[in-house]
């Protein structure tokens, strides 16, 4: 059996697929942003409705899967004090921690110490379109969370505890990943070692710990730079409780692991960047397989994040937000526009 796979394996010339690995699961575009742009993250709302940022612009966005939504994103709102958007989280129902921060792809603005958590409050407010015009029935209420001074460059973000009202937010560019006290403002390191630090990446600068998700007692994080995807138990203020596991590795430098998600039954999705592709990893790390995309494919080009719907009919659904090759151009030299792209996983999402 083994031999067999092995030898149809060579004969396919399949190179990022295991003999065992399902077919590729099929992808459609919902919207393409304007080239060029770099979407960098996403939250889905209860009601679905998938809020978007851009690291090229200030504006948040958001976008109604359903099949009777608009087709494109209605304004929600302009963070005029920052160039760029980066990770956004849900911390109370309807309620969103949006960082946001100076960065910029065509200048060189100082970026490490601008970066802001702030509060974007959404309850009671939906998409309507008067006279012509979308946008919100309500506009959102905003309020700063935390300027966090030492930062580099705040990136991905998780709640540590709801009930608590705290946060895990990774630094990028520094490093470490940050606690955060919503009530209070307060931050400090919470974890900084070999697994979160910097090491170098082609074509962005060095980077280290991205994607950051905390479930069951453990923060799950992806390192940008080293290639890998790890696992560690934590206390309830996001200090290490125990040792790093690392599930899972990247095959070669632009693979880049970046944001991630979980469905159900605990399998991660992992977003990789320069490869096109979206990874399923196994809860025990033991499986690892491509269900969608491919390397020279523009179908999920450059994938930054991902969320599982929560909409009445798309628990299945897996919303990917892509950077269309800014960074690592598809094939070498193809940039498109920023998507958000829909892929029909056979996993469900929310809802569990
Ligand atoms: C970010 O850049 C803008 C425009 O250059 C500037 O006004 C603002 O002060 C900067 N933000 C921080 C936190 O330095
Ligand atoms: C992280 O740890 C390294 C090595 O101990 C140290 O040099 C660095 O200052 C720490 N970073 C932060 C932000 O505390
Ligand atoms: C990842 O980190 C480990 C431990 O520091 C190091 O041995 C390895 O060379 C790194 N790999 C890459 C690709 O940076
Ligand atoms: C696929 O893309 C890679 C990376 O850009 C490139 O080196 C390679 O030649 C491409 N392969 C094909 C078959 O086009
Ligand atoms: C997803 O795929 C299933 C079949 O695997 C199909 O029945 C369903 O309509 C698809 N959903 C969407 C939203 O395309």
């Amino acid at each position: 059996m083994a031999l067999r796979s092995v030898a149809l394996f060579a004969l396919c010339g399949v190179s990022l697929a295991s003999p065992s690995a399902p077919p590729l699961r099929p992808v459609s575009t919902l919207f393409e942003f304007p080239n060029p742009s770099y979407i960098e993250n996403l939250a889905v709302r209860s009601n679905g409705q998938i809020l978007i940022s851009d690291l090229s612009t200030s504006q948040l966005t958001l976008f109604d899967p359903s099949p009777s939504g608009p087709k494109k994103p209605v304004f929600v709102h302009d963070f005029t004090e920052s160039l760029a958007l980066a990770g956004i989280a849900e911390y109370e129902p309807d309620v969103f921690a949006v960082i946001t921060g100076n960065f910029s792809f065509t200048s060189d603005v100082p970026s490490a110490g601008t970066w802001i958590v702030w509060s974007l409050d959404l309850r009671g407010a939906d998409i309507s379109s008067k006279h012509g015009q979308l946008g919100l029935t309500l506009p959102p209420v905003v309020k700063k969370i935390a300027h966090v001074e030492p930062a580099n460059f705040l990136n991905g973000i998780s709640v540590l505890s709801q009930s608590e009202q705290t946060l895990l937010i990774s630094d990028v560019s520094g490093g470490v990943i940050w606690s955060l006290d919503i009530k209070t403002g307060h931050y400090e390191v919470a974890i900084n070692n070999t697994y979160t630090q910097l090491y170098p990446a082609p074509r962005f600068s060095v980077s280290g710990v991205d994607g950051v998700h905390v479930r069951g007692g453990s923060v799950y994080f992806t390192n940008f730079g080293n290639g890998t995807f790890n696992k560690m138990p934590i206390h309830s203020d996001g200090t290490p409780a125990g040792p790093v596991t690392t599930i899972a590795h990247n095959h070669w430098p632009f693979h880049e692991y970046d944001d991630f998600t979980f469905d159900c039954d605990g399998n991660a999705f992992v977003v990789t960047g320069g490869a096109n592709t979206i990874e399923m990893i196994s809860a025990d790390g033991k499986r690892k397989v491509v269900i969608a995309g491919g390397l020279n494919s523009t179908a999920i080009a450059e994938p930054t994040s991902c969320a599982f719907g929560r909409g009445p009919h798309d628990k299945n659904i897996l919303y990917v937000v892509t950077a269309g090759g800014l960074e690592t151009p598809v094939d070498g030299d193809v940039v498109i526009g920023g998507q958000l792209v829909a892929v029909n996983t056979t996993s469900r999402g929310s809802a569990c």
